[in-house]
């Protein structure tokens, strides 16, 4: 028999509970070292947008699907819930300087005048030399404190040789590379 598990909201919490404070969670978030992508998505209006992200995640297989942690204030956030589109792309070394792009401010309005760019089935913006690609149809989001947690369902995939580039990792606030051991 199929169980189905829904939970929304934990009922023993209080507001009392002696949480640990912002600056050590992140301090502990710290030593988890991520690879970096660039989450995009076709805006309604026909623009695109973007930003860096690490909160990405594999949720399930079958059907595929990821997860992005999406902060509420930043700029694509509006456009990817009403367009409800958006592309992962997986950075490599060659990267270092796009990835800086998409995650300062400043840059917000350059972010796409560089690189080669392509759409697959859901419009959303594909970065040509990516290591690999997903593009996605929002499934799904849930709020949780300051950020959207988004649900994709992977439409289509591109996927480079691996011999292409390796991954851009970041670990301790610094970008670095993957080392085999
Ligand atoms: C290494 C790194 C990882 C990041 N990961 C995320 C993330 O997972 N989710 C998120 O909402 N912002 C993340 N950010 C922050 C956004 O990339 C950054 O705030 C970006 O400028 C937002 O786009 P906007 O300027 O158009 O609002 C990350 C930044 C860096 C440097």
């Amino acid at each position: 028999m199929k169980q189905f598990l829904n939970i929304a909201g934990d009922p023993t919490a209080s507001p009392m509970d002696n949480i640990p404070p912002v600056a050590e969670f992140r301090d502990a978030m710290r030593h988890l070292a991520s690879g970096v992508s660039l989450v995009t998505t076709m805006g309604a209006d026909g623009r695109r947008q973007g930003m860096l992200a690490t909160a990405v995640s594999s949720v399930t297989a079958d059907p595929p699907t990821i997860l992005v942690c999406v902060n509420r204030t930043a700029t694509m956030h509006s456009a990817l819930i009403e367009g409800r589109n958006f592309c992962v792309n997986f950075l490599g070394h060659a990267h270092l300087e796009l990835s800086r792009r998409f995650s300062s401010s400043e840059a917000r309005d350059s972010r796409f005048d560089a690189d080669r760019w392509t759409t697959l089935s859901t419009g959303a913006p594909v970065l040509e030399g990516a290591l690999s690609a997903l593009d996605c149809r929002l499934e799904s989001a849930v709020e949780v404190g300051s950020h959207s947690v988004v649900f994709g369902k992977v439409m289509e995939i591109r996927v480079a040789p691996t011999s292409v580039d390796k991954p851009l990792l970041y670990y301790d606030r610094q970008y670095g590379a993957f080392v085999g051991v």
